[in-house]
């Protein structure tokens, strides 16, 4: 059985791919901060075609919770064909008043979560590779087009977005040659709870679907090992391309 593990997968672009994996057939393990959320989608993604659905409810802050996120998936599947680090907190607020507590959080939840879960992965992701040399292992996660482009008052949460752009490079170039590769997805605004706020200028349908990512996604799962695309920039139609 072919496996994901998806973070932030109770809502918008989460939930999207886990919908999408789960019709593929993929055994998954789910995660978000909320049980009852996950207790409720593990039930509809086995519905949709999923064979199995492992869920543990955490914080991304929470690095012993990320240890235990990991085992729960691991005890279960045993390898990992495809990692989706999607969970991320949008944190707005100019440099100059930028509270550092906020910098904290943001910097745990979108940066130092995922360079754990990589870490934690690898072992996982390096037995699925040998088990499927054409596929090999995927891993995804969530930039954003502020990690490619400034944009005033998103400048922290741009930062952690930027350095996932990087953490992603290097980790092509450290594990690609082992079958796993990873892609940063850079969007523009996407129509999800997230973009909410700004729905007074932006309506949700000027706004790029989830399913357009989710469809990137499934691209990226199925394209075979060989090929390596460090990042996609999804901007949004009738922009200058550069903004949210
Ligand atoms: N929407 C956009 O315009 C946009 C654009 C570019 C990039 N992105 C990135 O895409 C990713 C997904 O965004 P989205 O719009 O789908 O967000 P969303 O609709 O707000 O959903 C966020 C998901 O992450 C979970 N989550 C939030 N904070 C968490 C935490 N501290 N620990 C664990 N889980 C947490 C949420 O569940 P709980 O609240 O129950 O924990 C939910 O499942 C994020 O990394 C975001 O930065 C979004």
């Amino acid at each position: 059985m072919r496996s994901a593990l998806i973070t932030g997968a109770s809502r918008g672009i989460g939930l999207g791919i886990a919908g999408s994996l789960a019709r593929q057939g993929f055994g998954l393990t789910i995660t978000s901060r909320t049980a009852e959320d996950l207790e409720e989608l593990a039930v509809r993604l086995q519905s949709l075609g999923s064979p199995a659905v492992e869920y543990l409810a955490c914080d991304m802050a929470d690095r012993d919770a990320l240890t235990d996120l990991m085992s729960v998936h691991e005890s279960r599947f045993d390898l990992m064909n495809v990692l989706v680090l999607n969970a991320g907190v949008g944190t707005g607020g100019t440099l100059a008043s930028f509270k550092m507590e906020r910098y904290d959080r943001t910097l745990e939840v979108n940066l130092t979560s995922a360079v754990l879960l990589l870490q934690r992965a690898v072992p996982l992701l390096r037995r699925a590779a040998e088990q499927d040399l054409e596929r090999g292992a995927t891993v995804i996660a969530l930039s954003s087009i502020t990690g490619a482009y400034a944009e005033g008052g998103l400048g922290v949460y741009g930062a952690t977005k930027a350095a996932l752009l990087s953490l992603v490079e290097t980790f092509n170039v450290e594990e690609s040659g082992n079958g796993v590769t990873a892609t940063a997805l850079a969007p523009a605004y996407v129509d999800t709870d997230m973009t909410n706020w700004v729905n007074d200028r932006i309506p949700g349908e000027a706004m790029i679907p989830v399913a357009d990512v989710v469809k990137i996604v499934d691209l990226l799962v199925g394209l075979s090992a060989r090929t390596v695309i460090n990042r996609m920039v999804l901007s949004r139609s009738g922009t200058n391309g550069y903004c949210p």
